[in-house]
């Protein structure tokens, strides 16, 4: 496919996969992790997002491995930190040994539980972000926004991954509740008080599909 080859020609060109970040797909596929992290382009555009708005927390729903926690934190300044949470405790503990593996540890902390159940004790925590990445399970991408816009200083970005999933969020009668999560999602973002957003399809390495950027007001 040619997207997947010119996703490959951008890499060479302009992406730097060192060895932590290398290792960590090396690991999640020993482990048999599914393939369904950020690509490198995108965890780059995750790496320059967080490089452009300096935060001083970042959440993460959604962790698998740690392959884009640890893109967020090569770009964190000294001090910021990383909450990312991830249900499946299979998962969490290949990315605890994973970051283990960098020099993040202090700085990327991995909740495990269903979000759901973790978010209200990291609220406990009385911690607020400057960014946050949606990247877990879409049926529950409008609950995951409003415990965003709880947790979001003023100003925050919210990136939202896989929101096009090969098209089908046109379908409006999909049975699929990924998609009735995400169109939910649309809905909620849709002339919302408090955020402006806008959403960009993707082709590449993983396929069709697309990402929402959008920051709190
Ligand atoms: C697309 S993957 C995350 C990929 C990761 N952000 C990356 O790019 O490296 C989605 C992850 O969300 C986790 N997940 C699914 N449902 C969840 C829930 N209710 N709470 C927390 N994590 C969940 C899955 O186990 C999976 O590891």
């Amino acid at each position: 496919m040619v997207w997947s080859d010119v996703d490959d020609y951008l890499i060479d060109k302009l992406i730097t996969i060192d060895n932590e970040l290398e290792d960590i797909l090396r690991t999640n596929e020993e482990a048999d992790l599914p393939a369904i992290d950020v690509s490198p382009t995108q965890g780059k555009l995750l790496y320059l997002i967080t490089k452009l708005r300096s935060p001083k927390n970042i959440l993460e729903i959604g962790t698998l491995g740690g392959y884009s926690s640890l893109w967020f934190a090569k770009a964190l300044h000294k001090g910021a930190k990383i909450y990312t949470l991830e249900a499946n405790s299979e998962y969490a503990n290949v990315a605890r040994k994973n970051i283990e593996q960098t020099p993040f540890t202090d700085q990327i902390e991995i909740i495990e539980g269903k979000a759901l159940e973790t978010l209200p004790i990291l609220a406990k925590r009385d911690v607020q972000f400057d960014l946050i990445f949606i990247d877990a399970d879409k049926e529950n991408n409008p609950a995951y926004l409003n415990w965003a816009l709880k947790l979001a200083n003023k100003g925050a970005v919210i990136i939202a991954d896989n929101i096009v999933r090969n098209g089908e969020i046109i379908e409006e009668h999909s049975t699929d509740t990924r998609i009735q999560g995400v169109r939910s999602f649309f809905d909620m973002l849709e002339n919302h008080p408090r955020i402006e957003s806008t959403a960009i399809q993707t082709v590449g390495q993983k396929g069709y599909d697309g990402f929402v950027l959008a920051i709190v007001k």
